[in-house]
Parts: C-alpha cells; structure tokens; sequence
C-alpha cells in the first residue's frame, strides 16, 4: 500500500497494510473505496490487512485472515449500572472531574472516549489516523445498531477524523481536553501476544513526542477547565507543574490548568 498522498491533516501511515474487501454493504465499499484511494491497493507482503467484511471494518494479520480480527466493538464495555469499569471512582473521570464537555484529542480505538460517553461526558473523539477513523466510524454505526449499547451513548460519543493540533484551534467552548499519546517503543520485545496498543501502533506507529508537545501546547489553550495526559508509570511528567496526578495499576493521569483565556 502505497503512503504517498495523505488526506490533509490526516498522518501518513507505515506501509504494509492491504485492503480486502468482502461485503457489498454501501457504508463499507465506501469506506473501503476512499481508503484504497488514499493509500493505494496493492502490498505484497503485508504485515496487516484491513478487512472489509460481515462483521464490520477488521484488522488482521495475513496468517488468520479466516480468524476475527481486531475492531472496534463498544458493546465488549461492561455498561450495566453500577458497573465497576463505569465508576467514576476511577482515576481517568477523577481526573476530568464535574466538567461536562469534553475532547479526547487521541481517539484510537474509542475505548476511552466510549466509556466517558457511558459515565455521561459529552465527548469529541479526535483521530488522525484515516484507518483507525474508518474504524472507529464502523464502531459507533454498529454500536448505534444495537438499543442497549446506543442508549448506554446517549448520543454523547462524535466521532471526527482530523489532527487534533489543527482541530482544536477552532474549537470553542470544550472544558477538558484528554491526550493519550501513544507510549515510546519499549526496549525490550515483550514475549506476550498482541493486545490492543500492539496493533494500533502497527497501523499508526509509537509517539512523536514533538508532537505530542505541540498538542498539548494546543491543548492548554483550547481547555476552559483542564487538559488531563495519561502517562506510563515510568515515564517523566509532561510538565513540572501538573496541578493534581490520579495513579492507575501502569499508568497516571496528569491534571493541568489551562493557559488563561483572554476572549
Ligand atoms: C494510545 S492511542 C489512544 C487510545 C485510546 N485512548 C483508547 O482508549 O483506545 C493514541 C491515538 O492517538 C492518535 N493521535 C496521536 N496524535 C494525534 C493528533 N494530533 N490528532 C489526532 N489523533 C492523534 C494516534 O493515531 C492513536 O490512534
């Protein structure tokens, strides 16, 4: 698959990714076509597939191409009341705290935007990755499909493919912003099979951290409340001055206050 010519403000992504599709469903051709034609058709030893099919957009590796593959499925979030993962005792909505409204600037697979959504936040889920959006933008529609899991939404979760640094300079009115950067590559190989990030950083690749910088730069500027950073437990603050830090099992939350709005 060819990289060359990226959607304006979309990233270029790495190659070894093919396109199959198997569905006739017009949502999907249409995604499928505008993929195809963004990124070209043709890979010969792909390391993923992107696979058009019954059970919506998919992500697999050439050697289980018959197996289910990687998609987003909202429905896999535990959404019945009272549930623990709903809580907002955990770190992430102590982090954002009472605010209503807010933009996840790094959408990938939605999982924390869909939750917020879930635990009431208004949500605008930001990703750059055209892959990924595509993704995503089959999760919600599936999502939307099923009574429980759209009324679990509310309509709270939008779903925009764009880069968020751009983005967020002509957004109004959003009290939190929420970045979670992809993580550096670790030094050592892990032995365990591929989860969630693994494949996400084999479609978009590992953390720019001069980008990362610029939005949350950005980020400061476009918050009226807070910007809130996950960070692994290893790595060095964002900043120096994070006005509260909320500690998960591997990761923290990094609360900081805006840079003052002078309109
Ligand atoms: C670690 S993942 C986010 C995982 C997400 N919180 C979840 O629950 O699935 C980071 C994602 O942010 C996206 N991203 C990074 N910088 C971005 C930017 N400036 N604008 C939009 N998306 C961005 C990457 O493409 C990647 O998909």
């Amino acid at each position: 698959m060819s990289s060359s010519n990226p959607r304006q403000g979309s990233v270029l992504h790495p190659r070894g990714i093919a396109v199959v599709v198997e569905s006739e469903e017009d949502r999907l051709v249409e995604e499928s076509r505008q993929l195809i034609h963004l990124l070209g058709d043709s890979e010969e030893n792909p390391h993923h597939i992107l696979y058009f099919g019954k059970r919506g957009i998919e992500l697999k590796t050439p050697e289980h191409i018959h197996h289910n593959g990687k998609r987003v499925d909202f429905s896999t979030i535990d959404f019945r009341t009272g549930a623990g993962n709903l809580s907002k005792n955990q770190p992430l909505p102590k982090a954002i705290g009472e605010h209503t409204t807010l933009v996840d600037a790094t959408a990938g697979f939605g999982m924390d935007a869909a939750r917020l959504a879930m635990m009431g936040y208004h949500v605008i889920a930001i990703e750059q990755s055209p892959i990924i959006s595509a993704m995503l933008r089959d999760g919600l529609w599936r999502a939307e499909q099923n009574t429980e899991v759209r009324e679990a939404l509310g309509g709270r979760l939008t779903i925009i493919e764009s880069n968020s640094t751009q983005h967020l300079q002509n957004i109004q009115c959003v009290e939190v912003v929420y970045i979670d950067p992809m993580f550096p590559p670790k030094r050592k190989k892990s032995a365990l099979p591929p989860g969630h990030i693994q494949v996400l950083q084999s479609v978009v690749g590992y953390d720019n951290p001069e980008q990362t910088r610029l939005l949350f730069k950005v980020a400061l500027t476009a918050a009226t409340r807070r910007v809130v950073v996950k960070r692994p437990m290893h790595a060095p603050p964002m900043t120096t001055n994070p006005i509260a830090t909320h500690n998960g099992k591997l990761v923290r939350y990094e609360v900081y206050r805006p840079t003052p709005h002078t309109k």
